[in-house]
């Protein structure tokens, strides 16, 4: 037998352990997975995940267009294709990016698996062991686990309503470097940050920006939901004021997930490594989303399939927003977003999400704890609410249980003592200076 046949004797829960390469343990199983087994019961209101709702898309009309498609271009739509992507693809990307007041050139986009294979794309080519990435705190946690992967030091920048602070951001990159550490890029969800639904106005995206090119440090934006944009129009991208802006865009949220098409727009020379990078990966990035995506964009009005995902969006953001306004315990404080599909909850001074989420999942609902969020350990008084995917009425019906669960947690304090969790991250404004090391 050799040595990499696990033993039957072998008593380890994993007989490969001591097989696996050291960016590995970096991994860890994301919150958010560990909850979909119990928030997928029928009978909790899933306030957890963030998939997209797509109910309202043509499907009899999509499923007719589909079939006229493969009888016409499947031999070329089911066969490989360009690693950088196919230009009518990327033709059409370009428009689509206009929209957020983009001027591009086809030439500069790649086609990834969804912006999830765009960050890994970007993250590989870019990325040392211990080189720093900088991300607001919080952020997204499916960014966060690739960036581990790749064995990046992640250094949260702290954000207010508006967004990254820009003086935060300066004060950070200088104490990084005069630390030592490589600084890599600025990770920014600009638009309904996830988790906390928070978007930047214009005038600080401008700044951001102009502290980034002052001290060099490349931006890398993500944005999948700008376009759903509730109230008014979309603010113009940071890309379209910065061309040295990597932008990360995807069809997941406009469109459907399921396809797997995203992208990314970037400088000339980086475009080429990602594309090189790319062709390593997968070859090619799917064909057949490629053609179906781009036949949907030719043939149906997907403008205004955006404007009825938007004021569906709305309904349940509505609903979540009355739901917390009539049911959250005094001192509980939460983000209103104008688009996205978050709202970040700040819960009662002591209280903690992780430790209440037993409680809520007991009341039929569940949520995503906020130190999913964070790479240093804070977020343990917030937690995330997605308001994309149940109906109006379980959204509210949903907010209900949450405000019962926080009472009566908050009741269990007052009875057996409040801890005050001075042990705890629980607010990054108050608590020790994350280490630069
Ligand atoms: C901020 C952000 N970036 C990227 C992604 C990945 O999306 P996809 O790979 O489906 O394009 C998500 C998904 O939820 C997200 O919220």
């Amino acid at each position: 037998m050799s040595s990499l046949e696990p033993s039957r004797r072998d008593t380890r829960l994993d007989p490969y352990i001591d097989q696996y390469a050291d960016r590995t343990g970096s991994m860890t199983v994301s919150a958010v997975r560990a909850l979909f087994a119990v928030a997928n019961r029928p009978e909790v209101v899933s306030l957890a995940g963030g998939m997209p709702n797509i109910a309202d898309l043509p499907l009899a009309d999509l499923g007719a267009s589909f079939d006229q498609l493969i009888q016409t271009k499947g031999v070329q739509a089911m066969q490989y294709g360009s690693g950088q992507g196919e230009l009518f693809m990327r033709e059409k990307i370009v428009e689509v990016m206009a929209e957020e007041a983009i001027t591009a050139n086809p030439d500069d986009v790649v086609i990834t698996c969804g912006s999830q294979q765009a960050l890994d794309l970007v993250t590989r080519i870019f990325i040392d062991p211990g080189d720093v990435i900088l991300a607001e705190a919080p952020s997204y946690v499916g960014a966060m686990g690739t960036f581990n992967a790749y064995q990046a030091q992640i250094h949260h920048v702290e954000m207010d309503e508006d967004g990254l602070l820009p003086d935060a951001l300066r004060q950070a990159v200088v104490a990084l470097r005069a630390a030592g550490k490589a600084v890599k890029f600025l990770y920014t969800i600009p638009n309904f940050n996830n988790p906390t639904g928070i978007t930047q106005p214009l005038e600080r995206r401008r700044e951001v920006l102009a502290v980034a090119r002052e001290l060099g440090v490349l931006v890398v934006e993500d944005n999948p939901y700008g376009l759903l944009t509730i109230e008014g129009e979309p603010i113009d991208a940071m890309r379209s004021m910065d061309p040295e802006v990597i932008y990360l865009g995807s069809f997941s949220k406009t469109f459907a997930p399921g396809f797997r098409v995203g992208w990314v727009l970037a400088p000339h020379a980086v475009r080429e490594r990602l594309t090189i990078a790319q062709e390593a990966a997968v070859l090619s990035p799917p064909v057949f989303s490629q053609f179906a995506i781009a036949n949907y964009l030719d043939n149906f009005d997907w403008r205004g399939q955006i404007a009825t995902f938007r004021s569906m969006y709305q309904a349940r953001r509505d609903a979540m927003l009355d739901g917390l306004s009539a049911h959250m315990p005094t001192g509980t404080t939460w983000t209103s977003p104008n688009g996205g599909f978050f709202v970040w909850v700040t819960l009662p001074e002591g209280l903690d999400s992780q430790a209440l989420l037993p409680r809520a999942v007991n009341e039929r609902v569940a949520y995503v704890p906020g130190t999913a969020f964070y790479a240093d350990g804070f977020g343990s008084r917030n937690m995330r609410l997605s308001y994309c995917f149940p109906t109006p009425e379980r959204i509210y019906e949903g907010t209900r249980r949450l405000g019962k669960a926080i009472a009566d947690e908050l009741e269990m304090h007052a009875t057996f003592g409040l801890d005050t969790g001075e042990h705890r991250h629980t607010d990054r404004n108050l608590g020790p200076a994350p280490d630069v090391s």
